[in-house]
């Protein structure tokens, strides 16, 4: 069972209710075009591939990741021992949720599933807060009971593409509890506004994934950042070389500087095209929720779950939202790309 708390009402007990484990790529594939995962290239930027190739020649000796960590440092201006390089964001929220048994989690959702089937895959009880739409899902830290001490918050939160403002999550921070920050998402907004990564913050976590931004989700690259005694304590229960050799090579490459500077220049054209796309789903009378700030909306249409098969019939994958707690069939996620013309006259003829 899994509580629920917020907006969710009744006596707070729902049953196990959608499929956490469902995710973007699993509705792509077929010759269809890819608006369901939010992976922003379709191939990693030919200077990273070329280091990836050069790091297979050193594959046969067991990966350090210890270059990897002195770059996401410098990166963020953080010290080395508050870095812990893993297989991608979603290795750091297994980490997180075998960390403390027994503990009082809570997920604030809409969210990115990961984070409450890698808690309840940990033997938790895991308690949901639920941000509404009314509210444009913004984070209302009243709703977080006072005694959870592991609680996961996306920024920009994914499927809603919300970004919560920083003092918001620093509010929910307290002595006895860990807030983990999503940050899977920060590169992708310009100027990376409202991330917590740049500071020590007692009791907060922030996660970082690579793989979107730079085309290399099947390589498995993301960190942590934390407090010391929190990285320490993560990097006890992770498996022996879990981070691969070109894994590390690319956390080292994309934390220079010159790619920072690439991403921020990606996150500038995504956020032209975003608005481009909005402005284009608003005209043709589609509910938009809240204020995107990342590379994906989220959208109400009536009869949405018809609308996606519709769309899959006319070549084009969106993303179900049907998943995400707290929302439903009317739901769908689409990703943001250069050109979208052709999809948006599809939608048209459909509504
Ligand atoms: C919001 C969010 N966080 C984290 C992740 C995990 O990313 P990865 O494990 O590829 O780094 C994803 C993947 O879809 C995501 O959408």
């Amino acid at each position: 069972m899994i509580g629920t708390e917020g907006s969710a009402g009744g006596d707070g007990r729902v049953a196990h209710d959608v499929d956490l484990w469902h995710h973007g790529d699993r509705e792509v594939g077929d010759g269809l075009v890819d608006l369901a995962v939010n992976v922003r290239v379709p191939q990693p930027p030919e200077w990273l591939l070329a280091e990836l190739r050069d790091s297979l020649s050193a594959v046969a000796a067991y990966p350090d990741v210890a270059g990897a960590v002195e770059a996401i440092a410098a990166r963020h201006g953080r010290s080395r021992e508050d870095v812990l390089p893993t297989a991608g964001g979603a290795e750091a929220f297994t980490l997180l949720a075998r960390a403390w048994p027994g503990c009082r989690p809570v997920v604030v959702h809409p969210q990115f599933t990961e984070p409450e089937a890698a808690l309840l895959a940990a033997g938790h009880d895991v308690t949901r807060v639920e941000l509404t739409e009314s509210g444009g899902f913004a984070l209302d830290a009243d709703l977080v009971p006072a005694d959870a001490d592991l609680v996961f918050v996306g920024n920009p939160t994914n499927p809603t593409s919300v970004l919560h403002p920083a003092a918001s999550i620093r509010a929910l921070a307290r002595p006895g509890r860990l807030v983990v920050v999503d940050e899977a998402f920060l590169d992708a907004v310009p100027g990376e506004p409202e991330s917590l990564a740049p500071e020590r913050i007692p009791g907060v976590a922030v996660v970082r994934s690579l793989t979107k931004t730079w085309g290399i989700a099947g390589l498995r690259a993301g960190y942590v950042l934390a407090e010391p005694v929190v990285v320490e304590r993560l990097r006890g229960l992770q498996p022996p070389w879990s981070v691969s050799t070109p894994a590390a090579v690319a956390m080292t490459a994309c934390s220079r500087p010159g790619a920072v500077a690439e991403a921020e220049a990606l996150a500038r054209e995504a956020e032209a095209d975003r608005d481009r796309l909005v402005s284009r789903l608003r005209n043709l009378g589609v509910e938009v929720a809240g204020t995107p700030r990342a590379p994906f909306v989220l959208v109400r249409v009536p009869g949405g779950e018809k609308i996606r098969l519709a769309l899959r019939e006319a070549g084009y994958a969106v993303r179900r939202a049907d998943t995400f707690p707290g929302l439903g069939p009317d739901w769908l996620r689409i990703a943001v790309r250069s050109d979208m013309d052709d999809f948006l006259d599809a939608l048209a003829v459909l509504l």
